[in-house]
């Protein structure tokens, strides 16, 4: 992840476009699709298959295609609109499965100000939970560092960002609702839909499912009063890590450690929350998280195959060392008022 962020600084600045879809179906009359995620690349390099994908737009459409495909027993798997998880979960077992994508079922349903609960549908992105979630005055208080996941897949699997604080940072431990469908047996249509809310055992099964338990439509999502950050990062070296963990952890909310140990170096985030009308408007945009061209990614890799080779370690540390001072240098991807 560094080394890349190294190339895009030093060798070719570059704009890069949102991945390529992970799902490409060739037309009819065969109609085999494949499916990736967003790198383009599984851990095996294979790619998987299924004979089609479907975009359900309401939650009706959903419930019929759930119905139909568990009617003639074929295997369903869900996918979002990049699918970024890195291993296989997208994939239906053998080539006829059936893959049911969320990435129309993207709606902001309905808020309630009084309990501070917000609905969403799960192809909804963290980046529009948040920016609608502030339209209400509201906030997700804790998510992962990304925020192109989508609400599906955060839950999915059980995606966190960072925080001893209360429950922790896991963003389903924040679901107080959800609506999943499942594949059920004639009596029931073929499919079955389930409210699942606090306090109902189920809900604890389906809130980090891994896609397996059926097609989740809806969650409902326990957010706080919006409130603002500050951030402020601290390099030592490592030689008390092993007492500052739980110290520092508890010292502040949002508390991160960064550990490069064959510098010895560690940097704590120092990271609190603070009133909404404090001043300052910071912007995090962390390079190594932003699109980049499939070309940059490819020398990357020639270049440390190439290292891996000769058993150049120098040449590895040099990166490195690299990598974090240019990290440094931008200030961890944060700017403060454009600055
Ligand atoms: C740049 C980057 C930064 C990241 N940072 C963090 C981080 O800080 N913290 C962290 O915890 N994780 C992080 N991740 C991991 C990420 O949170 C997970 O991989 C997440 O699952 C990806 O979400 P997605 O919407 O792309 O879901 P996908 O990868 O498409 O799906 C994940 C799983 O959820 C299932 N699923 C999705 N929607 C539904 C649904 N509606 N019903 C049933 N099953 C469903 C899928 O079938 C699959 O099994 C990061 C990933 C990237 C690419
Ligand atoms: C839902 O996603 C589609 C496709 O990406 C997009 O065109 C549409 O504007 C999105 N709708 C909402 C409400 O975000
Ligand atoms: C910010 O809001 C808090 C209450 O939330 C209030 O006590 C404080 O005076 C406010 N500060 C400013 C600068 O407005």
């Amino acid at each position: 992840m560094f080394r890349l962020f190294l190339f895009l600084i030093l060798i070719c600045k570059v704009d890069s476009n949102p991945p390529d879809d992970p799902i490409k179906c060739s037309s009819s009359p065969t109609k085999k699709c494949t499916i990736t995620n967003s790198y383009g690349a599984f851990p095996d390099r294979a790619l998987c298959r299924a004979s089609d994908v479907a975009y359900p737009t309401t939650e009706q459409d959903l419930i019929s295609l759930v119905a139909l495909a568990s009617k003639n027993k074929r295997n369903i798997k869900v996918s979002t609109r990049f699918s970024h998880s890195l291993p296989k979960l997208v994939c239906p077992d053998g080539e006829d499965g059936l893959v049911i994508s969320t990435k129309f079922l993207n709606r902001t349903l309905e808020t309630d100000h009084l309990s501070m609960t917000m609905s969403f549908e799960t192809g909804v992105t963290l980046r529009d939970l948040i920016s609608e979630a502030a339209k209400a005055g509201l906030a997700l208080p804790y998510a992962p560092y990304w925020w192109g996941v989508t609400v599906g897949g955060m839950i999915g699997t059980g995606a966190h960002g960072s925080s001893l604080w209360g429950v922790g940072s896991a963003v389903h431990d924040y679901v107080v609702g959800l609506r999943i469908i499942t594949p059920a047996g004639p009596e029931d249509g073929y499919a079955k839909v389930w409210t699942l809310s606090n306090g109902d055992p189920d809900l604890n099964a389906a809130r980090v499912s891994l896609g397996v338990l059926g097609v989740i439509s809806q969650v409902t999502l326990r957010l706080q009063p919006i409130f603002k950050r500050s951030i402020t990062f601290l390099e030592k070296d490592d030689s008390d890590l092993g007492d500052q963990v739980g110290s520092f952890g508890n010292q502040h909310e949002f508390a991160d450690m960064t550990w490069y140990p064959s510098q010895r170096k560690v940097i704590y985030r120092i990271d609190d929350r603070v009133s909404s009308n404090v001043s300052g408007n910071g912007l995090n945009n962390f390079t190594p998280f932003r699109s980049t061209l499939s070309a940059v990614l490819a020398a990357l890799r020639t270049a440390e195959e190439v290292q891996e080779l000769r058993g150049d370690a120098n040449g590895k540390c040099i990166d490195g060392k690299l990598a974090t001072s240019t990290l440094k240098l931008t200030a961890y991807g944060y700017t403060n008022n454009g600055n």
